[in-house]
This record gives structure tokens, sequence and C-alpha cells, in this order.
């Protein structure tokens, strides 16, 4: 039943545990058996974009930070940019802009106010939605659906990965396309990863420590999440997870940033999660200057990595292409704010102040 919480207390934790099968959707049909990117049935023709602007809010925000990490990756000048600025930070979008909303309910006001904006000057539009026919849906000049199903949980979960996945796949979509991109590095290696996802999540889902480690991090005074490249926005959404259903005050950035102001907060009272599934010896350097100063540091890593001879506790995901990995360190995170959510009672599906869709500015 899709609509119903089914075995699960809450609609949060049956979204992180339907992920296998949502990923397998976003997945169907858009990966060839040649390991190539389909046209994904988009009708616009990108051969000729100059920059990319992948505009959202929240977790969609985080979403396109990791998907606009792999097109410059490609050789792709993209920037992810947040929808509530996009007015004030971003002027007006170059000629041969590909302006690609990341909404999952498709009707947030901010992201639709930035779509229109784009329009307006003639920007290519894509909306990366999951809710079929909404708003930015039926305004952007494509949709490109990520097929999660409906997702209830006030805290995206489901809808992050499948998005990050789909803005992979036009990322590899667009490297193929446009004369002057590259394809990322082992990209043979990224599509069959890719394919192989869904059941690697399962795995992870079967054999998290993320329940026991929640129950040793109670009752601190804040909670970093660090990570470099495309582990930063994992580290960025860790935090923000975190602080929407635990409302304990948690601050996601990039590894090298802990040295520039927050080490001041650092002490053996602010745990330090450092994702690490990537190239990432400059984290394991950041991670030893917070421990130095007494904070617990937790590695998400695949087991092999040098950070967990450092780490004081591990939460351990597979050593796939880097996207996979730090895919798969996100549902680690995910776990680990649900299970200390619910260590402290909190309203899970529905936090104090928030709500699933902001429909105004
Ligand atoms: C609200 C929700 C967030 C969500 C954001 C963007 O703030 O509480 O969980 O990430 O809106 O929503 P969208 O539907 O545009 O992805």
């Amino acid at each position: 039943d899709e609509t119903g919480k089914g075995q699960y207390d809450h609609f949060m934790l049956k979204e992180i545990h339907t992920q296998p099968t949502s990923l397998q959707k976003t997945i169907e049909g858009r990966i060839d058996a040649d390991e190539h990117v389909t046209d994904l049935d988009v009708d616009l023709d990108l051969t000729d974009i100059d920059t990319v602007h992948l505009v959202g809010c929240g977790t969609s925000y985080h979403a396109a930070l990791f998907g606009s990490s792999i097109l410059n990756r490609c050789d792709v000048s993209a920037r992810a940019i947040r929808a509530s600025e996009y007015d004030v930070n971003t002027g007006t979008p170059p000629e041969n802009t590909l302006f690609v909303a990341v909404t999952q309910s498709g009707e947030t006001a901010d992201t639709l106010q930035a779509l229109r904006q784009a329009s307006d000057v003639g920007a290519s539009t894509l909306a990366v939605t999951n809710v079929v026919q909404s708003t930015a849906a039926r305004e952007a000049d494509e949709p490109l659906y990520i097929r999660a199903g409906p997702e209830i949980g006030v805290a995206a979960t489901k809808t992050f990965s499948s998005q990050a996945v789909m803005l992979t796949m036009l990322s590899q979509h667009i490297a193929r396309v446009n004369e002057t991109a590259t394809r990322v590095n082992n990209v043979g290696q990224l599509l069959s990863d890719l394919r192989a996802l869904p059941s690697a999540v399962d795995r992870i889902l079967q054999s998290s420590d993320a329940a026991g480690l929640a129950q040793e991090h109670l009752d601190k005074n804040a909670y970093f999440f660090i990570g470099r490249g495309l582990g930063c926005s994992v580290a960025k959404e860790g935090a923000l997870k975190f602080k929407e259903i635990t409302y304990e005050h948690a601050e996601g950035f990039a590894s090298g940033e802990l040295k520039h102001g927050p080490l001041a907060l650092v002490t053996e009272r602010t745990p330090v999660f450092a994702v690490c599934a990537d190239d990432c010896d400059k984290t394991v350097t950041n991670a030893k200057e917070a421990q130095t100063r007494g904070a617990p540091i937790v590695a998400v890593s695949p087991p092999s990595h040098k950070i967990v001879d450092t780490a004081d506790a591990h939460l351990s995901v597979p050593d796939m292409h880097p996207v996979c990995s730090n895919l798969l360190a996100n549902v680690q995170l995910q776990l680990l704010s649900y299970y200390c959510a619910t260590e402290l009672d909190r309203a899970i599906d529905k936090p104090r102040n928030l709500a699933k869709s902001v429909t105004v500015e």
C-alpha cells in the first residue's frame, strides 16, 4: 500500500526503507544495456548549453549541489543556487543557460519564482520533480520525473536520493551530447554502480549500526557534519535532516571550513560526522583537528578508508563509485537522524514549524 505506514512506526522510516524500490524506478529504462544514459525523453537541445543553473530549496537544494559537483567534474559549468536567492544573486542568466528546478513537490513558491524568472529571459528549463503535473512540471519546458512515489514525511529522504540519481543521469546525458563537456571519471563504473545502487541501499538498511550509534550520541551540545565535494552536499543534507527531526543544533559544511570558525565551538560535546566516501585525505586532517579538541569523530566511509583508523566510531558504506558511496553515506545519516529523533521522542513525520511544501515566498 503506497499511502499507509505498513509495518513501520513512521512514514519517514518507511520512506527510508523504500529507497531500493524508489531508486529502481528512478533508474528504470534510463540506463541502457551498454551502460549509456538514454536521452531521458527530454525534448530539448542540450548540445549548446553553456551553463547550468540548478535551483531548489532545503533538501532539493542539496540535491542541486550534488548535481552541480558532478556537472563540474564533466567540465560543464554549473551552479547550485538557493531558489530564495535566485533573483538577488544570479543576474540575468547568460544565453544558452539550462535552468533546472529541483523540487520534490513542484509547488515551492521560491523555486517557481526562480523558474519563471529564468523562463522570462529565455533560458531552457527542466523540472526535476516527483509530482506528476505539478506546477513546476507544467511550467518548465520539460519535466523529468524522479518516480519516487508519494513522500509523506515532512523530512525528505527517498526523494533526495532519487533527485541526486536523476541529476547524475542528466549530467551524463549532457556530458554525452554537449560538445565542450568531458565524461566523468570512470563513467562505465558510475553507470553500472548506479544500477547496483538499489541493492546496495538494501544491504545498508539490513546492516546499519546507526541505531546503536544514535544512543551513544544523544544529549550533546551540537552536531557537525563535514565532507568535501560530493561529500559536502551529503554533509549539509545530513545536518539538515538531523536538525529538522531531532531539534538539536546541527551544521553541515565543507571539511576545510571547520578551521575557519566552527572549530571555536568544538569540544568533547560536539560529535563530528565525517563523510569520507571520496578522495578525502584533507577531510581526515580536518577531522583530526576536531578530535584534538576532544570531539568524537564518526567516520561515514568505506571500511578500508584510512579515516577509520582515526575515528572513534564508524558507519560503513561500500566502496563503489564516489557518486554511489556518497549516496549510501546519506542513507546512513538518514538512519542516524531517525534513530536519534525517536530516542528523543520527537514528532518524526511532522516536525514542529515545518511544512512539506512551502507555497509562500
Ligand atoms: C520544505 C520542506 C523541505 C523541502 C523544501 C523544498 O521546506 O520542509 O523538506 O526540502 O520544502 O521542497 P520541494 O518540494 O521544493 O523539494
